[in-house]
């Protein structure tokens, strides 16, 4: 099985048993602050899973792209990938333990073919707060799974919440494969980490919610969240122990060998890490909402995925040029069930070309300076200088110094790179492990205001405006939007006096479900990016604003209080940014 019939027969099992399919959301979160990029399948659905009412039923499933930045390192073994899918499916609401389980099993056992005999399975223990989870193990005895293949584990392995710790939470039960190999000791099982089980499916019960203050609410649903690797899946399906030597890459290895006249088995982790880090970059780069190479957030992340692979491209005896026929590889391999990289694709190639050559103007300098700095293990000011005038990102100063045997002052860099860190107030580290949106009434609040602002920026600066993002705290609103100058202080104080004017005409926020073909008709703003036929939540603001979006809002302007703009500056080319708060 290849990675579009795992996609197809996944997709169309959910189908048959009453799911809508929706699109992937966009890599980079709507109105999450706290993580760069998107997780989990899940991620994009958290304000549902929250209780908020989803336009397309309480049964959905989807392919979903994700990146997790916390595996760059790891990236060169035979596992770790920066991006990757993930099927799922949910129920809000809907269905709960009984047929999620039910399904779970039909699934690999009927359409994947699994042998029910290598079939694993893994419940929550209990603790505290939360009771074993019985029910979910009465379940797969009676689909006949044997009880010595059902391990009761810990939270660690047998609760899932999000990298913050908060949020839509609970038990999970995780499916393995047993892979025939020997146990590794006498207390082997799917908990520990030698490679006998093979995890292949997650199926959470989501009901609770935990809150920063670490308590667990009941939630207003019983919820159900699944999440099953495509990559990890297909490395199973077809026997393998590493994902790098499955169908998914051995065509861009084949590319490879062929441009470099290197072999694989000879050079893997410099393979690896550029059919990772070009294939991740391709998607950022390719978005519904593309990202471009930069020094802050996502588009660093971007930039530091590209550099690496261009060293690595070096290993390989290439100096330039070796990236791109990749991309236009995954551009052509992932189009069908990503059109946004179809679109994108001049797009992709002309920017992965500028970072490569961008960063080869001062390589060949940096690596001349490391190799001088090098005959001792490297201080925090010498890999800052590094970082700040060759561009080298840390993971490829340490790369390189333990090729050398030497060390890194990693936590003195971090330092230095505090005190130098550009405009961007939520430290790297935390915005990389993962987490969720708040929904907290501030951050509501914003929500709200923000649709008033994109209204009035349209009427004030009486041109097409479009968002092309927005970061909310608590505290304030981050706004991006397409304009190409800066806007005069007369024009923000006459948007800001619109805000005002209409928080104050105290208008009731009303949602309306339609289709997507109605709410185009309506005049409502958005990006169209869903799919044809697909259901979408307008908000309305009396007549003055349509809006598609997934929502939480307040009910009335009149609950929002005074709207101030702190700042407005350019973002990046064509796109200027507007800092505002509620007072
Ligand atoms: N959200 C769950 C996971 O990521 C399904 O494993």
């Amino acid at each position: 099985m290849n990675r579009s019939e795992l996609i197809k027969a996944y997709l169309d099992f959910f189908k048959s048993k009453g799911h809508a399919i929706i699109k992937s959301a966009s890599l980079v979160p709507e109105n999450d602050p706290t993580v760069l990029f998107t997780t989990a399948g899940m991620h994009p659905l958290v304000p549902y899973l929250l209780g908020q009412k989803h336009p397309m039923g309480t049964r959905l499933a989807d392919v979903q792209k994700c990146i997790r930045t916390t595996d760059i390192e790891g990236v060169g073994d035979q596992r770790h990938l920066t991006f990757f899918e993930m099927l799922g499916n949910w129920s809000l609401g809907d269905y709960f333990k009984n047929e999620a389980i039910m399904w779970s099993y039909e699934f690999l056992i009927k359409i994947l073919k699994f042998n029910p005999s290598k079939l694993h399975v893994t419940v929550f223990e209990g603790n505290k707060d939360i009771p074993r989870d019985e029910e979910s193990a009465d379940i797969w005895k009676k689909l006949g799974v044997n009880a010595e293949h059902i391990h009761y584990l810990p939270e660690d392995d047998n609760f899932w919440i999000q990298g913050t710790g908060i949020g839509p939470c609970g038990p999970c039960t995780e499916m393995f494969i047993d892979t025939g190999l020997k146990p590794c000791g006498p207390n082997c099982s799917p908990g520990c980490k030698c490679k006998k089980y093979l995890e292949i499916w997650n199926d959470v019960f989501m009901e609770y919610n935990k809150t920063k203050e670490g308590k667990y609410e009941k939630l207003k649903n019983k919820n159900v969240d699944t999440g099953m690797g495509v990559e990890r899946a297909l490395t199973i399906l077809s026997n393998k122990d590493n994902v790098y030597e499955t169908n998914l890459f051995l065509p861009v290895i084949k590319i490879l060998e062929d441009k470099t006249g290197k072999k694989y088995a000879k050079f893997e982790k410099s393979f690896r890490v550029i059919m990772d880090h070009v294939r991740a970059a391709t998607f950022i780069l390719g978005d519904n909402k593309p990202v471009l190479p930069s020094n802050k957030d996502q588009g660093y992340v971007l930039r530091r995925l590209i550099r690496r692979a261009v060293r690595h491209s070096r290993t390989l005896g290439v100096e330039k040029g070796l990236l791109t026929p990749i991309a236009e590889h995954y551009i052509k391999e992932f189009k069908n069930e990503y059109p946004e990289l179809a679109k994108n694709e001049t797009l992709i190639i002309t920017e992965l070309k500028k970072e490569e050559e961008k960063f080869l103007e001062t390589l060949e300098k940096g690596l001349h300076e490391f190799n001088k700095l090098s005959n001792k293990d490297i201080i925090a000011s010498d890999a800052f200088l590094l970082y700040q005038s060759f561009g080298f990102p840390l993971e490829m100063i340490t790369e390189l110094a333990a090729e050398k045997g030497i060390k890194v002052d990693v936590e003195g860099f971090k330092k230095e790179y505090a005190k130098h860190q550009e405009t961007s107030k939520l430290g790297s580290e935390q915005k990389f492990k993962g987490g969720l949106a708040d929904n907290s009434t501030e951050t509501t609040k914003l929500h709200t205001v923000a649709h008033l602002m994109l209204e009035s920026l349209n009427k004030v600066l009486n041109t097409s405006v479009h968002q092309r993002g927005s970061n909310i705290t608590p505290e304030r609103l981050r706004f991006d939007f397409s304009f190409d100058r800066k806007m005069t202080p007369e024009e923000l104080k006459k948007v800001e006096d619109l805000v005002n004017q209409k928080i104050k005409e105290g208008i009731r926020v009303v949602c309306k479900e339609m289709s997507l073909d109605d709410a185009k008709k309506c005049g409502a703003r958005g990006e169209f990016e869903h799919k044809y036929g697909e259901k979408v939540k307008v908000y309305l603001i009396g007549e003055f604003s349509k809006e598609i979006c997934g929502g939480p809002h307040a009910a009335n302007t009149n609950e929002l209080g005074h709207f101030k703009i702190l700042k407005e500056e350019a973002s990046s080319a064509g796109v200027r940014r507007i800092k505002a708060v509620l007072e």
